[in-house]
């Protein structure tokens, strides 16, 4: 009965003989087995799973990670017997796939850097959705509709299990909390680093209070928070103009001196390491990328930093991205940003194709 189930749910999501992680090759192995001129995509990517994909990995929340997910569903169904299916190669690191275009990582700047820039306030550009920007998609949202077969799978079977356990409302009701957090732990950040400077020698009783879900989290940074520096912006937009890709950077802070692009998660698990961070290098490497092709800053970010924190307090962790591995990351999103845009216009071409 048990091992029943698990083949009817593996069946379910992975698709016999097609378990490849890229998107295209998906489509056209769908196409052979199945005559239905609906889009692949449609079933596999649908609206139910946006609000729990943007519960685990959106900019603010990293509450679960395929690896934990992985642990928790073995735990609970015993290991998953896979065939051909490849590892979860996109989340443990940069991928084998290469970009077909190397776009730079880096830009020449006309304005080297310079200390004066460290002086003013935080820069904060809002995210204008006018001026034809509105079809400029957000790096969140590539990494969403760019998940492999074996992500989405995990999320799946991860969604099925907490569903059964708290039911839909509840489960509902999790996540919104999850998210809900995630946006307070943002602006207690927030005001503790505009004020940062004023800050820095009052001791904890003289620090402002944050609202009670949120205290966990801000004793979990404080020691990462000491380190931090020089923020030069702040929930600020960023656009690659040729990628055309924005998104919304949370942090450009110096971090033990050294600037970075800092992403700030939530988590009820720990993750010491950075394979733990599911795709947030990804992320960091995308928001730097842009930043660098985005005329709006002035200077070039080089590193990355994911900063974990834990609501119970417990000591976060800091993953550093080292430039080359930023690097890395940088072509393993080139090549999601290729694999959306293969996606994209297989939709346009399909619906052209319907429309005859
Ligand atoms: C953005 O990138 C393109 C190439 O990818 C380059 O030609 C252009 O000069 C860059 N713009 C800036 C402002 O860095």
């Amino acid at each position: 009965m048990f091992v029943f189930k698990r083949v009817v749910s593996v069946r379910g999501i992975i698709v016999p003989q097609c378990t490849s992680l890229s998107v295209r090759m998906f489509s056209a192995c769908h196409c052979l087995t199945s005559p239905k001129r609906q889009s692949p995509y449609s079933s596999v990517d649908s609206e139910r799973y946006s609000s729990l994909v943007k519960s685990v990995m959106s900019s603010r929340v990293s509450s679960q990670t395929p690896e934990s997910l992985q642990a928790e569903d073995e735990h609970v169904f015993g290991p998953v017997v896979k065939a051909q299916t490849p590892s979860l190669s996109s989340s443990s690191g940069p991928k084998m796939r290469v970009p077909k275009t190397l776009h730079p990582f880096l830009h020449c700047q006309e304005n080297p850097e310079t200390d004066d820039l460290e002086q003013g306030p935080p820069a904060r550009i809002a995210l204008n959705r006018g001026q034809g920007r509105s079809s400029v998609p957000s790096v969140t949202r590539i990494l969403q509709q760019t998940l492999s077969l074996d992500q989405i799978f995990y999320l799946e079977r991860w969604r099925r299990k907490m569903i059964a356990e708290l039911g839909e409302e509840g489960f509902k009701e999790y996540s919104q909390n999850l998210f809900r957090q995630g946006k307070l732990f943002h602006s207690a950040l927030e005001d503790t680093l505009v004020s940062g400077g004023t800050q820095q020698n009052q001791s904890p009783s003289e620090r402002p209070e944050y609202p009670t879900e949120v205290q966990g989290c801000m004793q979990s940074v404080s020691h990462i928070l000491e380190d931090v520096r020089a923020v030069r912006a702040i929930e600020s937009t960023v656009h690659h103009g040729t990628l055309n890709y924005l998104g919304i950077a949370d942090c450009v802070a110096r971090y033990r001196g050294v600037l970075c692009v800092i992403d700030w998660k939530t988590s009820e698990k720990p993750k010491p390491f950075l394979s733990n961070t599911y795709d947030n290098p990804i992320q960091v490497a995308a928001y730097a990328g842009a930043l660098n092709n985005d005329s709006n800053y002035k200077y070039q970010v080089e590193n990355g930093l994911i900063v974990v924190a834990y609501k119970d307090g417990s000591p976060g962790h800091a993953h550093q991205l080292k430039p080359e591995l930023m690097q890395e990351y940088w072509k393993t999103w080139l090549v999601r940003l290729e694999e959306f845009t293969e996606q994209r216009s297989s939709h346009v071409s399909s619906a052209a194709l319907e429309k005859r």
